[in-house]
Order: C-alpha cells, then structure tokens, then sequence
C-alpha cells in the first residue's frame, strides 16, 4: 500500500520484459510466457487506474519483434486481438481510454479492425488512457513524425516536435524495465529524455500490484534535476 504522501506519476511506461524467461524456468513454451504476460498487464492496468495514474504505456511489441519465429510472432497477434476483446467491458466500466502507438505496416487488417473499434469506443468518457506499443520503435516514431513535419512546411523546434509524434501525453515520469535488462530496446526515445528509469529483476508475468508500488516509492526517493541543481548557492 502507497503512502498518501506518495506523489502518483502522471505517466508512467512499462517495458514488459521476460516473458520468455519466465516460461523457460517452468519448461513451458514462450507463448505460455505470452498468456501470463496478458493476465500481468490486467491486473497493472487496473492497479495504475486504482492509485491515479493517468498515462499507462506499455510495450507490448517491437518493430524489432518480427524478427522472432512465425509461430511466436502469430501467437503474439493473437494474443493482442484476445486481449482487446476480452478487455472491451472493464476498459469501458473503468473508464479507461484504449490507445495504440505504433506502425500499421505488417499488422492484419482485421487486428487493424479490432484496435480501430476499441479505441474508438472508448474515446469519450475515459479517466486514464492506457497506450499500447504495438508495432513500434521509437526511432520509426521520430522519423514519421519528421516526414510529417517535412509535409508540412513547418521549421521544427523541440518545443513542436512532439505535435507530430504519435501522440501528444506528457512525458513518462517513471519508465520501468523489468527482467533485469539495462537497456532501452528502442522505445519511446524522445519521450524518456528525462524520464527515471527503474529496472527490477521481476519477470513481466509475476509483475504485480506491489511491484508497482515498489517502483513508485523508488521513484519517490529520487532527486530530479532536469540539468539544474537543486539547492544552488
Ligand atoms: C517480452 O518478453 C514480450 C515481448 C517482447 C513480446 P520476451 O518475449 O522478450 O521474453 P524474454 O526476454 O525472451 O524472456
Ligand atoms: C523489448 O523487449 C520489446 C518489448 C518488451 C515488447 P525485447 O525482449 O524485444 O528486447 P531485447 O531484444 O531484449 O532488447
Ligand atoms: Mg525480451
């Protein structure tokens, strides 16, 4: 349980990491990683919106991702689709906004279907958006959002840029990795300039309501400086 004191990130995002592991260490297959990953993403979704939370990202696949077998990469897409239908009423009911960032390239136009009616139908009475990285990499985000720019005439700045990224939530606070892997994996590059970074060994399926708070209390005790010094003389 978080304190009261405890000051809530507005976004925080996820690289849901591990799945694979997770599943190995119980001679299980991957996907079965996969199923268990969909069941932690659940129970954080509904957690992040419980303590206030108003930005959720998460990763849930990389443009780097179809590089993996056929059979992992279609289970994969099956598993999203699943989920989108499965979480259509609590989504709803718990006034969450459904969001996917990402290309549309390589993506099936019936998913592309599915994703369309979930995020339209949950645009308009929402209390928390919860932003799907399907297909995405940041470094394909900064380009899109380049050549956009590009067609429009417009000189870029930092301060417009993030017009033409994906999509204009403020910056995650808080960016969790877990599985114990220090790196970034070309996610939300822009976005993360100044973002905390905490990384637990967790594997993403055992990921629980109190891992979550775990890592916010962290991010509690953290000094953000932005480049400036606290305290200066
Ligand atoms: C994260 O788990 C889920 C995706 C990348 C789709 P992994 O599948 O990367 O699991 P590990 O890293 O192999 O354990
Ligand atoms: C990052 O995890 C992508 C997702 C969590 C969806 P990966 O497992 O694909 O990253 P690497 O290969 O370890 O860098
Ligand atoms: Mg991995």
């Amino acid at each position: 349980m978080l304190e009261k004191k405890t000051e809530i990130p507005k976004h925080i995002a996820i690289i849901m990491d591990g799945n694979g592991r997770w599943a190995k260490e119980k001679n299980k297959p991957r996907v079965f990683g996969h199923k268990a990953g969909a069941e932690a993403l659940r129970k954080v979704v509904t957690h992040s919106k419980k303590i206030g939370v108003k930005y959720l990202t998460v990763y849930a696949f990389s443009t780097e991702n179809w590089k993996r077998s056929k059979e992992e990469v279609e289970a994969l897409m099956l598993l999203f689709k699943a989920y989108i239908s499965s979480e259509r009423k609590d989504l709803l009911k718990n006034k969450i906004r459904f969001v996917v960032s990402g290309r549309k390239e390589g993506v099936s136009e019936s998913l592309l279907k599915a994703i369309d009616s979930l995020e339209e139908a949950t645009s308009k009475d929402y209390e928390m958006t919860l932003n799907i990285a399907f297909n995405y990499g940041g470094r394909s985000e900064i380009v899109d959002a380049f050549n956009k720019a590009m067609a429009t005439g417009e000189k870029v700045t930092e301060e417009n840029f993030s017009k033409f990224l994906y999509n204009q939530f403020p910056d995650p606070e808080l960016l969790i990795r877990t599985s114990g892997e220090f790196r970034i994996s070309n996610f939300l590059l822009w976005q993360i300039a100044y973002s905390e970074i905490y990384v637990t060994d967790v594997y993403w399926p055992d990921f629980s309501e109190k891992d979550l708070d775990k890592a916010i209390e962290n991010f509690n005790k953290r000094e953000r400086r932005f480049g400036g010094r606290l305290n200066a003389e």
